[in-house]
């Protein structure tokens, strides 16, 4: 036979093969069920539009009926994404962590927070998670820090709240969570220097979820060049503490902030955070606390203008703290623990209005989860809505009840507020304080009613009242 005829069948046979082996492959790859929707922008135009909507549940509850699956492909933000839904979805994430899975976040997040705790994984996340763990412990709080929380919402609520007849809430919180941010993780408490960091912040946080295209115009631009801005001045906060504790090596214990923590504590191997992983990590902090706890906030003000009987539940166990204290005297830590009603009413809020509707992970490995195949370098999406709002775990869903979180409470991995597994909130502790120390120091001075009673919300990716949830305020006549 001639040679050329012989290697041109032998090319033809072999590509058969390959083929043949590719289809194979393909076939015992049981990718999810769903769709990748269109080129480069994929789902994620649906995705936001629920999200303006009001109904960040209903992208996914879409398609597990259209797929008749809890587990379904879409494509986000340029990414090839499986959604898992449901406990057995969370339970698998969470329990997963740096097994199977690690946490991701959008690229515009990793590029302006740069390495962070959020953008570490491993042996890294744990320690870096470990040094700033002790700071946001119920220890510190308890130790070192809860007077002053009450001292500084007292004063917010006397600048801000107290004397006005009508106010716009939500504009309010976010100050105030910034201040106490600003404040608890380095010390910064002049009004206008935390107002040039909070305009700045703002610019940041527009950009953080947005498509990271660098070009001037953008809104990831401007958040690129606020955030330059940012961690110069955070940096010489830095280096400013530094030499203070240099020069006042006996008594560095004097600031009771996130920042000397970080600057004195090394971590097993006797080695310091670098002074950019420190202000890396403090805007991460004040990005991952400020408008979490805001909006939070902002919707227990919302509930509580809308239930009487809810307001004069929560009226009278702050009445009876109240009542315990001499004039002036601070909150302390058995204040915060008789105050389980409150957190009750605060937990039914996350569970209606999840003040985060999900979070990423990447898959480390090939995966087979429930019969199907998830491939190495996927993203992993999971939501809090769809637990939260559905009737099998919280019976009749949409009425305000908080006794559901009395005794047991909700079956595991269903409320999930503040994820779980190693990678859960680590200012969860510290967002219960201070969510709680507000409420007290709000409740015992006011009563207030809603201007807008049936006003819309908007996720944007956080829920928040369109117009800011403007209230009358009518102090209590003592
Ligand atoms: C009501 C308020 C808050 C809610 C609902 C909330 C919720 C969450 C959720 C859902 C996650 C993601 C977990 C995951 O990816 O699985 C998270 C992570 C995180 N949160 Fe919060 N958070 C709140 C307040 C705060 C506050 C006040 C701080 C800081 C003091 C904070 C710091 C963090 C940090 C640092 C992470 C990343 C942890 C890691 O990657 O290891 N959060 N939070
Ligand atoms: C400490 O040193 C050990 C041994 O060299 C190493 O395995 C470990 O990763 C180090 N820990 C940190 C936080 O760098
Ligand atoms: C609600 O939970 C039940 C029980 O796990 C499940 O069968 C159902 O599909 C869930 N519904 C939604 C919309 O998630």
């Amino acid at each position: 036979m001639d040679p050329v005829v012989l290697v041109g069948a032998c090319i033809i046979l072999a590509s058969i093969l390959i083929l043949f082996a590719t289809g194979l492959k393909k076939r015992s790859r049981n990718l999810p069920p769903g769709s990748y929707g269109w080129p480069v922008v994929g789902e994620s135009l649906e995705f936001l539009r629920r999200n303006q909507e009001g109904k960040p549940e209903k992208f996914v509850t879409d398609r597990m009926s259209k797929y008749k699956s809890e587990v379904f492909k879409t494509s986000l933000m340029g990414e090839p994404v499986v959604v898992l839904s449901g406990p057995a979805g969370n339970k698998f994430l969470y329990s997963n962590e740096n097994k199977l899975v690690n946490t991701w976040w959008p690229i515009s997040v990793q590029k302006l927070l740069g390495t962070c705790l959020s953008t570490s994984v491993g042996d890294e996340a744990k320690q870096m998670r470990k040094l700033m763990a002790y700071f946001v412990s119920p220890d510190a709080m308890e130790k070192l820090y809860i007077k002053t929380m009450d001292f500084v919402t007292q004063q917010h609520i006397q600048h801000h709240w107290q004397g006005k007849e009508e106010m716009k809430v939500s504009p309010a919180v976010k100050l105030y969570t910034f201040e106490l941010a600003c404040r608890f993780f380095m010390s910064v408490e002049d009004p206008e220097h935390i107002k040039k960091l909070s305009s700045l912040f703002n610019v940041f946080l527009r950009g953080v979820i947005s498509l990271p295209v660098n070009i001037p115009g953008t809104k990831f631009y401007r958040a690129m060049r606020a955030t330059a801005v940012i961690r110069e001045e955070l940096l010489r906060i830095v280096r400013h503490r530094r030499e203070a504790l240099m020069k006042n090596n006996n008594n560095n214990n004097n600031r009771h902030d996130l920042l000397s923590h970080l600057l004195v504590t090394p971590d097993e191997n006797g080695s310091f955070m670098s002074e950019l992983h420190i202000v890396n990590n403090i805007i991460l902090l004040l990005f991952a606390g400020h408008d979490t706890s805001t909006v939070t906030i902002t919707l227990l003000i919302k509930k509580l203008g809308d239930l009487p009987h809810v307001y004069e539940k929560v009226l009278q166990v702050h009445r009876e703290i109240a009542a315990t204290k001499e004039g002036g005297e601070f909150l302390h830590w058995d204040d915060i623990q008789k105050m389980k009603y409150s957190w009750n009413v605060v937990c039914e809020v996350m569970r209606q209005y999840s003040p985060v509707i999900g979070a990423f992970r990447e898959a480390l490995v090939d995966i087979n989860y429930k019969g199907y195949h998830i491939p190495k370098g996927w993203k992993i999406y999971w939501n809090t809505p769809i637990t939260h709002m559905n009737a099998s775990f919280f019976p009749k869903p949409m009425e305000f009840d908080p006794s559901r979180f009395e005794g047991d409470g909700a079956v595991p991995y269903t409320f999930v507020p503040f994820g779980g597994g190693p990678r859960m909130c680590l200012g969860k502790e510290f967002a219960r304080l201070q969510i709680l120390t507000f409420l007290h120091n709000v409740v015992k001075r006011f009563r207030w009613s809603l201007v807008v009673p049936e006003e819309r919300l908007e996720y944007d990716p956080l829920p928040i009242p369109v117009q800011g949830l403007p209230i009358r305020l009518h102090p209590h006549k003592l």
